[in-house]
């Protein structure tokens, strides 16, 4: 998996590759200074020849120099590689996401996404880090060190062979034991984010249901749950760090009395005995690095694919060639037209629209009203290509929707949800967003989406900053501000997903006469619960369960539906004794 993503990061890997380079010319001159320590000992100080102990610890000083040099280069180059490969993930990933259909999102949830974009992209990075300090480092100091010591004593570099065993049995051990723990962690802190996502997005609801016990309750639980196999791989390792200490201390004390002998007889130097006990501890540090390093793949391979996950999804769907200007709008088709549609979602049993067919045209306003889970929000999630019908067809001036180009789908049809997004950055920016800046326009929308009471109450006016969830405005002023950037963007198409239910009914009558008065040319598709808001459209769609109830203005429906004639009860709108002629099938479209 790890080799799939290099795919992504290709332009650091030539930095990559030096920095591991450097830090292996780093180790080669680290390996030297043993040799010559000993070199010192033995030509210079035993028989007391000082201008050899000067020369030796001259080169033994330039190594010195030039391994702490080496070093600072290749930690250098391989912190600012790492890092620039942290960002490209991060921005691969997140351009990705925002690629990614509403389906694929809601698949993978939130929070996953969020863990996979900062931790996992956290973990790839660390791991390149790691490789660029000992993926050379540790071969070079465990191969130099026993050519070296080899080279000085075959029978002591035997006892360092078998220490190094003992040293390499007893980190696989660990690593075994605790690969599958660290696994657990992970798993377990993934669900603890998602868990303290989940409650920190909801805590209003939480505080006003009184079910904060309950929460911390959960966040203690899924807590101790990382705790218990943090602790478990925690109590192992900490075997690790003493016994490798044991394994160098028992070694040097054996290659020390062995050497009291070898002394004796002559065979070995007290310089040659130091260079080794220097080895010997470049080479089990290094033989400790291995299953660290096998660890740090085995953790950040499983981030790769996490993130390789994510990366392997594609948007599935196709846009067309057909821009906006290639579309006659003068009046010959609607701008918008259902067909028949029909929608399942991919994991519901039952269908969420059954048969809905519309048109609206040029500069007229189609209202739609329904209770809740009447299938509205569905309707404009088809109409922003969200999700594709299961059957039938939405055509934009004639044309089915998926012929048009993507730049010219999102210029011709801009939605206001009822789930709106406000982002933490100035009233400004959160109207105009991508789009260039106009200020008559940007005074035009924000006036017709009522925010004007807003903006001048506020010192800074627009340059107001609005933090980062979006807590210091109301729900309706947050409401008014997503309709702005709907306005500001002047599609031709405008629709507004039940923003009326964050207003009190004067603003909401305010914003409707200043739609009709400054977008006369915009057709408007309005989604609302309430009939004072739908009332005066040029068109009223009824749906209930997801069907046509009906289809008509004010006047007609109230004579026709009987479904919108409960609505008007419910509401306290005054409806007409009905003829006799009328009956209950009356309601059908
Ligand atoms: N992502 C989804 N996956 C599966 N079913 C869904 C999904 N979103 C909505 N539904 C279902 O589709 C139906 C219509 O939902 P929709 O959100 O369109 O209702 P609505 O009319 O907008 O309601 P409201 O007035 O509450 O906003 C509901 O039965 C709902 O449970
Ligand atoms: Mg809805």
């Amino acid at each position: 998996m790890l080799k799939r993503l290099l795919g992504y990061i290709k332009p650091f890997l030539g930095g990559m590759a030096l920095a591991i380079l450097v830090k292996g010319a780093g180790a080669v001159t680290d390996l030297l200074i043993p040799h010559f320590m000993g070199e010192v000992i033995d030509e210079g100080i035993a028989k007391q020849d000082i201008p050899v102990i000067w020369s030796l610890c001259l080169v033994m000083l330039a190594l010195a120099i030039a391994t702490a040099l080496l070093n600072i280069i290749a930690n250098y180059i391989s912190a600012k590689k790492t890092q620039q490969i942290g960002e490209r993930l991060r921005n691969v990933l997140y351009t990705h996401i925002q690629k990614l259909t509403l389906k694929d999102v809601e698949g993978l949830t939130t929070s996953s996404l969020i863990t996979r974009v900062t931790n996992d992209v956290e973990h790839v990075q660390r791991t390149f880090l790691m490789m660029t300090r000992f993926m050379i480092r540790a071969p070079v100091m465990a191969i130099g060190g026993i050519v070296f010591s080899l080279s000085i004593d075959v029978g002591l570099t035997c006892i360092i062979f078998v220490s190094m065993i003992l040293l390499a049995a007893a980190s696989m051990a660990v690593y075994k034991v605790t690969r599958p723990l660290y696994r657990k962690v992970q798993q377990n802190i993934d669900r603890l984010t998602s868990i303290i996502r989940e409650d920190l997005g909801g805590v209003r609801v939480i505080k006003s249901f009184s079910k904060s016990n309950y929460e911390i309750d959960r966040v203690k639980r899924q807590s101790q749950e990382v705790k218990r196999f943090e602790l478990k791989a925690g109590k192992i390792n900490a075997f690790m760090g003493p016994s490798i200490m044991l394994i160098t201390n028992v070694t040097i004390a054996v290659i020390l009395y062995v050497s009291g002998f070898r002394i004796q007889g002559g065979s070995i130097e007290i310089g040659q005995v130091v260079t080794i006990l220097n080895y010997i501890n470049m080479i089990l540090m290094a033989m400790t690095m291995i299953p660290r390093m096998f660890m740090m793949f085995s953790r950040a391979n499983t981030s790769a694919a996490r993130i390789m996950e994510v990366l392997d999804m594609t948007d599935t769907t196709q846009y067309g060639e057909l821009t906006r200007e290639q579309v006659s709008s003068d009046g010959t088709h609607p701008v918008l037209e259902l067909r028949d549609v029909s929608f399942q979602y991919p994991d519901a049993r039952v269908a969420a629209l059954h048969h809905i067919s519309f048109t609206a045209a040029k500069g007229k306003t189609l209202a739609v009203i329904g209770g809740t889970g009447s299938g509205k929000t569905t309707l404009l999630n088809l109409i922003l290509r969200l999700y594709e019908p299961t059957d039938g067809e939405i055509l934009l001036y004639g044309h089915p929707i998926r012929e048009f180009d993507k730049e010219s789908f999102t210029q011709t049809v801009t939605a206001a949800m009822q789930q709106y997004n406000i982002f933490g950055m100035s009233i400004r920016e959160n109207i105009v967003l991508d789009r260039e800046f106009d200020e008559s326009r940007l005074n035009q929308s924000a006036e017709s989406a009522q925010l004007m009471d807003l903006i001048e109450e506020l010192d800074d006016a627009f340059d107001h900053e609005i933090s980062q969830t979006g807590s210091n405005l109301s729900g309706g002023q947050k409401q008014r501000i997503s309709v702005a950037r709907t306005l500001y963007r002047e599609p031709d198409l405008v629709v507004l997903d039940d923003v009326s239910s964050a207003l009190d009914y004067r603003t909401d009558f305010r914003l409707r006469s200043a739609l009709k008065e400054n977008y006369q040319d915009k057709t408007v598709l309005l989604i609302s619960q309430r009939i004072s808001s739908v009332k005066s459209a040029d068109q009223i769609l009824v749906l209930e369960k997801g069907r046509m109830a009906g289809l008509g203005t004010h006047e007609e429906l109230l004579r026709s539906c009987k479904t919108y004639r409960d609505i008007c009860q419910t509401q306290n709108v005054p409806v007409p004794e009905l003829s006799a002629s009328w009956g209950e099938g009356g309601d059908a479209q």
